[in-house]
């Protein structure tokens, strides 16, 4: 083409064709884009504070928190009730983000082979986790849920707690020293099965 003009300084030619200027240009965009809709999260209250009543798990319910986590019951357990009708009449009252202040890293998930676990806390007596954890056929016939017996053979690692959890109080758990001093002797001769079941009966019972 004999008409083609270059116009003299900005030009949107000189950023499409050269690979540094795009790159750099893409990524200040993103960033920009990525700040605004994340930083102001940090400083909103609901985001940021506990609900009322919402206590710290006890070092038993850490404990059994760490189970969950280690046996990967995320990959078919989301902790996240979403705001729509047909969450709210299954689950409960949907999920607000000052129920997870204390959690590190939070369990929300996504992937719901099983239902949504986040306020699964008093919906069963001890005993029906017990045996559901065990064989989880011999309560739900159809259940494609693995089965956990090793859970009430193996003990918990007391002596980790104190340290785990003053890790926790790092991030903004507030524990005393009192409760890490006591982890130990808390958490010692606890069976996983009885430390996981802990942690599900306290899963959202502080918004119901
Ligand atoms: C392969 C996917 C899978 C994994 C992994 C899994 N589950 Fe499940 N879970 C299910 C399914 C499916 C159900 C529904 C049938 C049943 O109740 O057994 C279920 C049900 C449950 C229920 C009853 C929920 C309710 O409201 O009725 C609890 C509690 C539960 N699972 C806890 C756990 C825990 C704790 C772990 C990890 C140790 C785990 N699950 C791992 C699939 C899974």
């Amino acid at each position: 083409m004999s008409n083609h003009e270059t116009k003299k300084g900005f030009s949107h030619e000189k950023i499409e064709t050269s690979n540094f200027l795009m790159i750099v240009l893409i990524l200040v965009t993103v960033a920009f884009g990525g700040l605004v809709e994340i930083v102001p999260l940090f400083f909103q209250k609901s985001t940021t504070e506990p609900i009322t009543g919402l206590q710290p798990y006890t070092a038993v319910q850490l404990a059994g928190r760490d189970i969950y986590t280690r046996e990967g019951c995320y990959n078919c357990h989301s902790q996240m009730i979403r705001p729509f009708r047909a969450e709210t009449l299954r689950y409960g009252h949907y999920s607000v983000a000052g129920e997870s202040v204390y959690d590190h890293p939070f369990q929300w998930g996504s992937k719901r082979t099983g239902p949504d676990l986040a306020r699964v806390g008093g919906k069963y007596s001890d005993e029906w986790q017990r045996i559901h954890l065990i064989q989880p056929r011999d309560l739900v016939p159809e259940s494609i849920m693995p089965a956990y017996p090793w859970l009430e053979k193996d003990l918990v690692d007391a002596e980790a707690m104190p340290a785990h959890m003053k890790a926790l109080r790092a991030v903004g758990v507030p524990y005393t020293d009192a409760d890490i001093a006591g982890a130990a002797e808390a958490t010692k001769g606890v069976t996983e099965l009885d430390a996981l079941i802990a942690y599900l009966q306290v899963l959202g019972i502080h918004l119901k």
